[in-house]
């Protein structure tokens, strides 16, 4: 997070800490969830490893609870907001987290999935929960999805919820699979439908009722 500018992420608005989407749950990380979420990265590696910065070797537990418990303690006030994505017997099917650190009134999400539950909509469904639920924040105007441009099936998600790329650019390689140029997709809060209602039923309903976000 950059301390020059006005923080977006501030405990006094807070995003939802649980979205229930039914056979999909989207909560914040917790301490017991450690061993599952660390599980799940192992079984995942490969795949993470291509394309996350952070995980550049395997982790040890003891690393892992050091994540969990950086997680499970500073929501959000170090500019991090990471939810656990899970199914109804609670199973870790991946992660998402919101990000302060892109720019003024704007939040970054970013995103993995267990490599046992991939092709299912887990992340797309998420994604646009979270999106419709940040987007009436105070103070937030605009989320982006940051992705390299060989990472297709990441920008698949922005693109399979009519997101706008705004721009392709050069970005320094920081994963094995990047290629050095990075995609910036955007919505923004004049995106969201126009009506009434409950913002966060209607996050649920764009996440679980209209799965392709078409
Ligand atoms: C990027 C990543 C999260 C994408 O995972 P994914 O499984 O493709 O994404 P989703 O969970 O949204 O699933 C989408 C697929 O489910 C299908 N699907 C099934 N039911 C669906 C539903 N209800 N809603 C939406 N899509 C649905 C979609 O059609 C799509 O299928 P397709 O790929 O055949 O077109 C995953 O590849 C990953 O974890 N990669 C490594 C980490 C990474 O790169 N993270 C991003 C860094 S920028």
């Amino acid at each position: 997070m950059d301390s020059a500018r006005p923080a977006v992420l501030t405990p006094d608005a807070p995003p939802p800490e649980r979205i229930d989407l039914g056979d999909l749950v989207i909560r914040r990380w917790q301490r017991r969830d450690s061993e599952a979420q660390f599980q799940a990265i192992e079984a995942s590696y490969e795949e993470l490893h291509a394309w996350m910065p952070w995980l550049p070797e395997r982790r040890t537990r003891a690393q892992q609870r050091d994540f969990i418990e950086a997680a499970a303690a500073n929501w959000p006030a170090d500019g991090n907001c990471n939810y656990g994505l899970f199914d109804s017997a609670e199973t870790v099917l991946g992660s998402l987290g919101l990000h302060d650190r892109v720019g003024p009134a704007t939040l970054e999400i970013g995103y993995w999935c267990h490599t046992g539950y991939t092709g299912r909509g887990v992340i797309t469904r998420s994604v646009a929960a979270v999106t419709a639920i940040a987007l009436v924040l105070p103070g937030v105007e605009r989320i982006e999805i940051h992705c390299d441009v060989a990472n297709v099936r990441s920008a698949a998600v922005p693109r399979r919820l009519g997101w706008r790329l705004e721009r392709t650019e050069p970005r320094e390689r920081h994963a094995p699979g990047e290629s050095g140029r990075g995609m910036v997709w955007v919505r923004e809060r004049g995106d969201l439908p126009v009506g009434s209602g409950d913002q966060t039923s209607r996050a649920a309903q764009d996440g679980a009722a209209d799965p392709t976000g078409r």
